[in-house]
């Protein structure tokens, strides 16, 4: 199964262009808006986790932070992202892995995942993902998770994915963070086709914002 999966996401990095991804965007304007609503420092450490080939990583460097890790399964995809970057990319600590075998050796102040959740579509994966969050996060610090939304396609890249409500979200993500803010997104592929995401803030620390 890890191993079908780590094939599809190869192939799809080396086959088809940043642009043409149904998910790309050139501006993350729903997940820099959550970060910035953190409130943390950009001194922060953000992990981006599924990051892909993400245009995320080139503003967060923009905006001045300092400690950006993106994680994805596909080396592709992070060889991409850092050929983009340029001398930039040495700024970066870049990890391939699949995050329900990661297991990180220091800790994050933001967890941040567009659309790599969502694809695990067993418990058992579910539950690795937020053992690995659980730890890696800060013990004040914040997670961010878009997914699809109930109204978005069953599949997303041709693998089946399960769509979240905030509240079912919520549930998936455990006792260890606290719910803070949801917010939707019609997201536009650049075939045009419409998918509603959700975006949900939670926090580990016990202050809410
Ligand atoms: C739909 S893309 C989203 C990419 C990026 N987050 C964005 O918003 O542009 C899903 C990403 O998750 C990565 N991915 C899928 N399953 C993964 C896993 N188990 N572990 C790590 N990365 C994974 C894929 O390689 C891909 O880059």
């Amino acid at each position: 199964m890890k191993e079908l999966r780590k094939t599809h996401w190869e192939a799809v990095y080396r086959n088809t262009a940043a642009e043409e991804l149904g998910w790309y965007q050139a501006h993350p304007t729903m997940s820099l808006h959550l970060i910035e609503s953190t409130g943390v420092q950009k001194t922060a450490s953000v992990i981006d986790v599924g990051g892909g080939d993400s245009t995320l990583v080139d503003h967060l460097l923009d905006q001045g932070f300092m400690h950006v890790t993106v994680l994805d399964i596909s080396a592709s995809a992070l060889e991409r992202a850092k050929a983009r970057l340029g001398d930039r990319a040495d700024l970066v600590t870049w990890i391939e892995a699949d995050i329900t075998d990661f297991r990180s050796c220091k800790t994050y102040d933001v967890w941040h995942d567009r659309a790599t959740f969502h694809f695990l579509t067993e418990a058992e994966d579910r539950e690795k993902y937020c053992e690995t969050m659980n730890r890696a996060v800060s013990a004040q610090g914040h997670v961010i998770i878009a997914t699809f939304a109930y109204e978005a396609p069953p599949t997303c890249s041709g693998l089946p994915v399960v769509r979240y409500s905030p509240e079912f979200l919520t549930l998936a993500m455990g006792n260890n963070v606290v719910f803070i803010e949801s917010l939707e997104e019609i997201h536009v592929t650049p075939e045009g086709t419409k998918q509603p995401f959700i975006y949900c803030r939670f926090t580990k620390g016990k202050t809410l914002r």
